[in-house]
């Protein structure tokens, strides 16, 4: 039976994988922080079938236990600071967490399971200020964010740790991907559950920042297996994980709005202080090295997406 250890197993990607990894018969490990209240929401579901294992980015020994415990075929390195947002406010903690914490975790892998195929979260963040359109695994970094410099860190240190020591280790840069389980400070979830605590009368308005950026949104779901695949290739490898389809915070606005049948322009007000001090204008990926490679494709569409999301959280709300 493979044997497989997510870290960052509680969130959003890690639980999507986590259900994907046993429906394929794998034993699956996953690493969690310990906390006063434990926040396992999103695999309360599965827990059962999991091995938790209580480690951190920040402490090399529990990473070498749980790598001990363990014993992976592939490690999935999901945990991060994953909101742009917030790494303004912790710039050194982003670092240490998204950036350092990679160096950590391979440095466990090369001493406890060289062995091991190892996947690194990479992300389209690392375009920022984007220096082509779309943007591919060629298109050079320059991250507009402590969260996206981080990310570039971790992203070349993983293709160091491949070329210096021969690890199969490999990094998908994957485009936004959202889900009913996204976190309910990223725009669309916080737009989505909006639209719905606004239909339901739990809320009366929305408040938003700088409604023109840009994303190429997907749905999770789909993006978890594009990271299976990459770990079954024989050789590790780059990939970007997108849709190839942009649309505007304004246009994610309209179709969440329109499915709880409410008029957006009623309710939604723009709060300067949700603008960020530099901001990603345009995303858009091109994934044809995937879909050439890995076989894959995105099988959700962006209105789909938003779509389920309101109805999910009118059924939450309700
Ligand atoms: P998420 O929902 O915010 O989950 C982040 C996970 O990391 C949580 O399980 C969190 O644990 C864990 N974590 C944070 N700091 C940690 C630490 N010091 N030690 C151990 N665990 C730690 O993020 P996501 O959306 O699933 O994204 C997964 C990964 O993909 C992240 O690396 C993110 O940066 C990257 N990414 C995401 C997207 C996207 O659009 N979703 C796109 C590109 C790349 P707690 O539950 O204890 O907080
Ligand atoms: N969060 C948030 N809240 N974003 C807002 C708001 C608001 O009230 N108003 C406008 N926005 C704009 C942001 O300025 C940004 O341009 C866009 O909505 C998307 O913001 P987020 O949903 O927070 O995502 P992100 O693109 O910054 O980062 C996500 O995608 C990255 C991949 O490109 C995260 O999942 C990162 O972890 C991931 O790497």
């Amino acid at each position: 039976m493979p044997r497989a250890l997510i870290t960052g197993i509680t969130g959003q990607d890690g639980s999507y994988l986590a259900e994907l990894l046993l429906e394929k018969g794998y034993e699956v490990h996953g690493m969690v922080r310990r906390a006063s209240t434990e926040k396992f929401d999103r695999i309360e579901h599965l827990r059962d079938r999991l091995t938790l294992h209580q480690a951190d980015l920040l402490d090399h020994r529990s990473l070498v236990d749980a790598l001990r415990a363990a014993k992976p075929h592939e490690v999935y390195n999901l945990a991060a600071m994953s909101f742009v947002a917030v790494s303004w406010i912790q710039p050194t903690l982003t670092a240490e967490f998204t950036g350092v914490g990679v160096t950590r975790i391979l440095e466990a892998v090369r001493e406890v399971c060289p062995e091991t195929r190892f996947y690194q979260a990479s992300s389209s963040e690392m375009f920022g200020k984007v220096l082509e359109t779309p943007q591919t695994e060629k298109t050079p970094f320059y991250p507009r964010s402590p969260y996206g410099v981080a990310k570039v860190y971790g992203h070349h240190i993983t293709v160091n740790y491949r070329e210096s020591y021969d690890l199969h280790a490999s990094s998908g840069i994957l485009f936004n991907h959202e889900s009913e389980r996204r976190g309910l400070e990223f725009v669309t979830r916080k737009i989505t559950w909006h639209a719905a605590a606004i239909k339901t009368g739990k809320r009366d308005s929305l408040q938003l920042g700088n409604l023109d950026a840009r994303r190429d949104w997907g749905y999770a779901k789909d993006y978890v297996e594009a990271m299976w695949l990459m770990l079954q290739q024989d050789t590790p490898d780059d990939f970007v994980i997108a849709t190839g389809v942009t649309n505007t915070v304004r246009r994610c606005v309209e179709v969440a709005f329109d499915e709880a049948g409410l008029n957006w322009e009623q309710y939604v007000q723009i709060d300067d202080s949700l603008k960020r001090p530099a901001e990603v204008d345009l995303l858009v990926g091109d994934a044809s090295k995937a879909e050439r490679q890995l076989g894959w494709k995105p099988q959700t569409s962006f209105e789909e997406l938003i779509r389920l999301m309101v109805r999910s959280d009118v059924a939450l709300l309700s």
